[in-house]
């Protein structure tokens, strides 16, 4: 998979990323000294591509500066001039086509509280690797121009205001890797491709996208897929399961999830972190979570779950807190039913469990048991598992990704 040209662009990726790093940020500054002072003598065609390239730049962010209405902490005070590489949040580093030459590979604008809009003339950043734009004050719509982006790597647009459909510019960028767009307002159907694309990591929580997940044929190649607090709806499609190869965390708190739980949740044999927890989840757990041998953190709650809590799951070798309060759970089998001998962190507390205490009244429970569900009729009678996917799910070996990402560990 790895072509020559994104091996390169991973190279630069990292380069952007050690400077964009705090401690290496007086490094930055020496290597910007040394840089002028050893590229002197570059030819006249590296330097006038250069040149032209920073143009650009320059003409792209003073466009940039004219719709910035807000900006409290003085972030685009210094952006005056053609020296655009001295611009606050603006970096500059050779791109993977041309060592000799600099152009603007970084934009970093995190925590500025700024207020505005990305203009159309963004698309003149066409070196960009890097955008991070968290915690802003940015509005509207993603400019279409940023499919000229082809370079970019880490797309960070989060906490922000930006509104308007799935901005599906993002997903015709070939090297895109780490995708974050939550806590913006952003709204309607999360498009298929979203879940085909080559990206390590996908976060889409707290928007307003509906619709459901939708069920994909191809493979996926995230590690990190986090969609809470959006009014999704639907049920988990079984082509979940092309994920399995690269998913280590899914989180999908709070995204009005409906039917049962498909078993093809277990073929997600990576995963360390599954939350479903504030859903409207019906059926059992099925025995397929079982098999998850690296689940560290397992959260059910507040759900209509009911059933059995099997042991499968109640003995993974990894499982540190398993949260299954606020069901209708009936039993729990075995070991399950004294967590606290295991060492495992838990919450059973408002279930209809016959021998625990602080569980739901028995007119509550009795009300649940006289409704039982049945899944398998919901595969076929529903249809809801997903489209074609769901009589063959195609498990398709992805790529190990070459830069597992290391995002922080809060995510919500
Ligand atoms: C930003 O600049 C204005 C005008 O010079 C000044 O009044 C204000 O205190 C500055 N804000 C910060 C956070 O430096
Ligand atoms: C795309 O980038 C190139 C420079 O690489 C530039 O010449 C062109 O105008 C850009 N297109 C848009 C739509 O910004
Ligand atoms: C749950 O998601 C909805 C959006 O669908 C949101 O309005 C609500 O605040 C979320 N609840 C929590 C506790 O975050
Ligand atoms: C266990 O998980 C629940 C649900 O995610 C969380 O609220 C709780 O803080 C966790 N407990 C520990 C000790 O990690
Ligand atoms: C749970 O297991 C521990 C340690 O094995 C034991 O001391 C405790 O009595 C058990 N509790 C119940 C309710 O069986």
């Amino acid at each position: 998979m790895a072509s020559s040209l994104s091996v390169s662009s991973i190279f630069y990726h990292v380069l952007i990323l050690l400077f964009l790093s705090p401690t290496c940020l007086s490094n930055n500054l020496a290597a910007k000294h040394s840089y002028s002072a050893s590229h002197r003598h570059r030819s006249h065609h590296h330097s006038s591509m250069s040149t032209t390239k920073l143009n650009q730049a320059y003409v792209a962010l003073q466009a940039w500066k004219r719709v910035i209405y807000s900006d409290p902490k003085n972030y685009t005070t210094n952006w005056v001039g053609p020296s655009v590489c001295s611009y606050t949040g603006i970096y500059c580093s050779p791109p993977p086509y041309d060592p000799k030459i600099k152009v603007v590979s970084g934009i970093d604008l995190n925590h500025a509280d700024i207020a505005g809009f990305l203009p159309d003339e963004l698309g003149l950043l066409s070196d960009l690797a890097l955008i991070h734009l968290n915690s802003n004050r940015f509005c509207g719509i993603i400019p279409q121009t940023f499919d000229n982006l082809t370079l970019l790597y880490e797309l960070d647009l989060s906490n922000n205001r930006f509104v308007g459909p799935f901005p599906t510019v993002v997903l015709s960028l070939p090297t895109l890797h780490f995708l974050d767009l939550r806590y913006n307002e952003f709204e309607g159907s999360l498009p298929t491709e979203l879940f085909n694309k080559n990206l390590d990591a996908i976060f889409i929580n707290n928007n307003r996208f509906t619709n459901a997940i939708p069920a994909t044929s191809g493979g996926g190649s995230a590690s990190v897929l986090v969609i809470a607090n959006n009014n999704i709806g639907g049920c988990l499609p079984i082509s979940i399961a092309n994920f399995a190869n690269t998913l280590e965390e899914l989180l999908l708190i709070n995204t009005s999830l409906t039917g049962c739980l498909p078993p093809q949740i277990g073929y997600l044999y990576k995963l360390r972190v599954l939350d479903v927890s504030s859903n409207k989840l019906i059926g059992p757990i099925p025995y397929s979570v079982a098999g998850l041998a690296h689940l560290e953190q397992l959260n059910m709650a507040h759900n209509k779950l009911s059933g059995i809590v099997p042991e499968g799951v109640c003995i993974l070798p990894s499982l540190a807190n398993f949260t299954f309060s606020y069901n209708f759970f009936c039993e729990e089998e075995g070991i399950c039913s004294n967590l606290t001998a295991k060492g495992i962190v838990f919450d059973d507390r408002r279930n209809c469990l016959p021998d625990k205490s602080l569980q739901r009244s028995k007119k509550e429970c009795d009300n649940a048991l006289e409704h039982p569900v049945d899944c398998f009729a919901d595969y076929f009678i529903g249809g809801s598992f997903g489209g074609p996917a769901a009589l063959a799910p195609a498990i398709v070996p992805a790529t190990t990704p070459m830069l597992p990402p290391s995002p922080s560990p809060s995510y919500l």
